[in-house]
C-alpha cells in the first residue's frame, strides 16, 4: 500500500489506540468485499458508494473576484481552470434500488476530481497531482469518530450486512422491549464497554440516519451536496466545502412511480438537454481557536447562519454529455479511485474519521481494481464453476 505524507495537524487530538482501529476497519472492509463480492463470484465494487449514477466532465473554475484572504491552497490564482470529472452516486454499501421498498430515501454523494493542481500534494493519484472533493447531501456525516465506524463494520461483517444491532442499545428506553431482549442489549453494552457519551453518539448517529431516509432528491443534479468533515484551509484556518446547484429545484419533479434507477435516468435527461448545469463551491473557513469546531467529530453541524458559505469557484458541467452511459465511459468511472487524501497539503483532511478515511479508500481500491485472478478465492471458485457447474 502507498503511504501517505501524513503532516502532524496542530488541531487535531489523536488517541493511541486509533492506529490499531484504523487497522481493524480497513482489514474488515476488504473482508467485507469478500463476503459480498468473491464469495458470490461477482464483480468487486466500491465499501461503500457502489451504484453509479453516471460520471460527467466539467470544469472548475476559481472565481475572478475571490476574495483575497480565500486565495490560497487550490483556490490560489482568480479565474484559473482545471478540467474536472464528477461521479455522482448512492452511499448504500449494496446496489440497491434508489428507493428501497420500505419508502426510505438514502444518502447520495458527489465526488469530483480536479485535475492537474499545482503545489504540494498530499498523495498523487496514479503520478498525477489531483485534488479529490467528496461530499454528500448532508451537512453531517452520521458517524462521528474511528471508534463508531469501527463498532459499525464489525456488526456489518458479523450480521450479514444488517446494521440494526448498532442501534439496539436505543432500544432500552422503549416501553415495547421484551425483557429478555433488554437483558442482551445489557449484556452487549457491557462487552463494548460502552459508555453513556458512546449511547448518546448513538442516538445522533440514528436522528441522522432518519433525516436521510426521508430526503427525497429528485436528480443527483439538483441538490447541494457537503463535505461534513472538516479540512485545513491553509496553515492556520480550517474549512468546510460544498457544491450547490444554481438552479436548485428540490423535489419538484419526483417521478410519481420511481424506477430502480431513476436517478441515473434523471442525470441522463437534464444531460441529454442542451442547458449547462452550474454549481457554486463554498467554503465555510473558521480558525482553530473557536470553540465547538467539532474536529474530532464529523456529526457536528457547522451553522450555516453563523457561518455563511462563502463562493470561492464555479462547477460547470457542460450539456448535452451523450456518452455518460456508454460502456466505455462506465468503465473508465469504476476504474477511477476518489479519496480525501488526493489533495494538496493546504487542504489536508483532518479529524477522526478523515484520519480513518486515508487507509480504507486505498484498501477499497487496491483491492476492486486487482486482476481478478490474482485472488485465490475467486481463482478456486471459477474453477469449481468450470468443472462442476456451479
Ligand atoms: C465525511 C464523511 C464522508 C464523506 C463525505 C464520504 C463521501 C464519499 C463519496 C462521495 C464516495 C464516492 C467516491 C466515488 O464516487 O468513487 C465515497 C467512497 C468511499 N467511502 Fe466515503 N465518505 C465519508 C466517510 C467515509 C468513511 C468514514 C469511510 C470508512 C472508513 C468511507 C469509506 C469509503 C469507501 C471505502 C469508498 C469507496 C472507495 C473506493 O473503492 O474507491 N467513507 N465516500
Amino acid at each position: 500500500m502507498t503511504q501517505i505524507n501524513t503532516p502532524r495537524c496542530p488541531f487535531e487530538t489523536v488517541p493511541s489506540e486509533e492506529t490499531g482501529q484504523i487497522k481493524e476497519t480497513s482489514n474488515l472492509t476488504v473482508k467485507l468485499l469478500e463476503k459480498r463480492y468473491i464469495e458470490k463470484n461477482k464483480k468487486v465494487l466500491r465499501g461503500v458508494h457502489p451504484k453509479s449514477h453516471g460520471c460527467v466532465k466539467a470544469i472548475l473554475e476559481i472565481n475572478a473576484d475571490i476574495d483575497k484572504g480565500l486565495q490560497l491552497g487550490l483556490f490560489r490564482e482568480p479565474s484559473k481552470k482545471h478540467d474536472a470529472i464528477v461521479r455522482f452516486s448512492n452511499a448504500s454499501s449494496l446496489v440497491r434500488p434508489d428507493i428501497d421498498d420500505n419508502g426510505d430515501h438514502g444518502s447520495r454523494g458527489m465526488a469530483i476530481k480536479v485535475f492537474d493542481v499545482d503545489g504540494d500534494m498530499l498523495l498523487h493519484d496514479n503520478s498525477q497531482s489531483n485534488q479529490d472533493f467528496l461530499m454528500i447531501n448532508q451537512p453531517v456525516f452520521a458517524f462521528a469518530n474511528t471508534p463508531d465506524y469501527l463498532r459499525l463494520n464489525r456488526i456489518l461483517y458479523n450480521e450479514n450486512d444488517d446494521p440494526s444491532l448498532f442501534f439496539a442499545p436505543l432500544k432500552l428506553q422503549d416501553p415495547r422491549t421484551p425483557e429478555q431482549q433488554k437483558e442482551q442489549i445489557l449484556q452487549y453494552i457491557k462487552q463494548e464497554k460502552l459508555s453513556e457519551q458512546d449511547i448518546k453518539r448513538i442516538f445522533d448517529t440514528f436522528t441522522i440516519v432518519q433525516q436521510i431516509k426521508a430526503e427525497a432528491v429528485a436528480n443527483p443534479l439538483q441538490v447541494q451536496y457537503f463535505s461534513a468533515a472538516p479540512f485545513l484551509f491553509g496553515d492556520d484556518k480550517i474549512m468546510k466545502f460544498s457544491a450547490k446547484p444554481r438552479n436548485l429545484q428540490g423535489t419538484d419533479n419526483l417521478p410519481e412511480n420511481p424506477s430502480d434507477n431513476y436517478l441515473q435516468d434523471a442525470l441522463d435527461s437534464t444531460l441529454k438537454g442542451d442547458e449547462s448545469i452550474v454549481f457554486d463551491f463554498m467554503v465555510q473557513v473558521r480558525s482553530p481557536d473557536e470553540s465547538d469546531l467539532g474536529i474530532e467529530n464529523s456529526s457536528s453541524l457547522w451553522s450555516e447562519t453563523d457561518f455563511p458559505f462563502v463562493n470561492v469557484a464555479t462547477l460547470t458541467i457542460s450539456a448535452p454529455q451523450a456518452e455518460t452511459q456508454s460502456e466505455q465511459n462506465k468503465k473508465h468511472c469504476e476504474n477511477l479511485a476518489f479519496t480525501p487524501w488526493h489533495s494538496l497539503k493546504a487542504h489536508q483532511p483532518i479529524g477522526s474519521i478523515n484520519r480513518l478515511r486515508k487507509s480504507v479508500y486505498q484498501a477499497s481500491a487496491e483491492f476492486r481494481t486487482k486482476e481478478p485472478l490474482s485472488c485465490p478465492r475467486s481463482f478456486l471458485s471459477r474453477l469449481f464453476h468450470w468443472i462442476f457447474g456451479y
